[in-house]
């Protein structure tokens, strides 16, 4: 069973990839960030307390993401084993996480930060069947509408430029020091997030096959 974290900074392609490796693995893709949205288009009030944090690109305080989180990790598909996206996001979130489960890797996504925002910039999202697409690297077939559901795409409200500056403020000064956390425990990979979506599966096919 594998039990993995993706830790890297907004837009660096971990949704991307978490879907693509939890579908040839079967593992379940445990996305805090799309149990959080879910929880806002449904108007939760979990949700609604989330909403204004998410939108401008602050972390949601750490109890309604670990209720969300616990819950999910309970739920019979995550018992075969799972890709936590998206979380821990702090220390705190990662002491937790050692009360609830073990991990066995942690894989970081090492991307330059031009990169990053042209990927945040150009992402749209379909609001009905959450498929991502970038206008620049994934264009959907018709402009502006998703290829499964003829849907109008948007974009993310934290996709914009000032919540896009706060997150990777937060990622630096909050996410980052996990590195270190991981590092000391010999379970942290390090993984070229740039490339096509192959390229990059290829490499972090590579890190979770290593038995070092
Ligand atoms: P979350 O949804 O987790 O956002 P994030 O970490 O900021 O990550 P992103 O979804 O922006 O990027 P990604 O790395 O998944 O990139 P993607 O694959 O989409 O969190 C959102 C918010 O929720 C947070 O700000 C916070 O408020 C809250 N939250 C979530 N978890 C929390 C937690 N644990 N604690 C507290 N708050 C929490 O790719 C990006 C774009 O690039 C796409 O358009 C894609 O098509 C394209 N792309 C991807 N890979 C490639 C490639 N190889 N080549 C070319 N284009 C590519």
């Amino acid at each position: 069973m594998r039990r993995v974290v993706f830790l890297g900074p907004p837009g660096a392609g971990k949704g991307t990839q978490a879907a693509l490796l939890a579908q040839a693995e079967h593992l379940a893709h445990l996305s805090t960030g799309d149990l959080l949205r879910a929880a806002v288009a449904a108007r939760t009030p979990l949700g609604l307390e989330a909403e204004g944090h998410m939108a401008a690109g602050r972390l949601v305080p750490d109890d309604l993401v670990l209720r969300i989180l616990a819950e999910r990790l309970r739920q019979p598909d995550a018992t075969r084993g799972f890709l936590l996206d998206g979380f821990p996001r702090n220390i705190a979130q990662a002491e937790a996480l050692d009360r609830i489960t073990p991990i066995d890797r942690v894989l970081s996504f090492e991307i330059p930060g031009d990169l990053l925002l042209r990927r945040l910039t150009g992402r749209r999202v379909c609001p009905k069947c959450q498929t991502v697409y970038n206008v620049e690297t994934r264009p959907p077939r018709v402009e502006g509408r998703c290829d499964n559901d003829g849907t109008a795409l948007v974009q993310r409200p934290d996709d914009h430029p000032g919540p896009v500056e706060t997150r990777l403020k937060v990622y630096a000064e909050q996410t980052a020091p996990l590195l270190g956390f991981y590092r000391q425990r010999g379970i942290l990979r390090s993984v070229d997030a740039r490339g096509t979506p192959e390229e990059v599966s290829a490499r972090i096919r590579r890190q979770l096959e290593d038995p070092r």
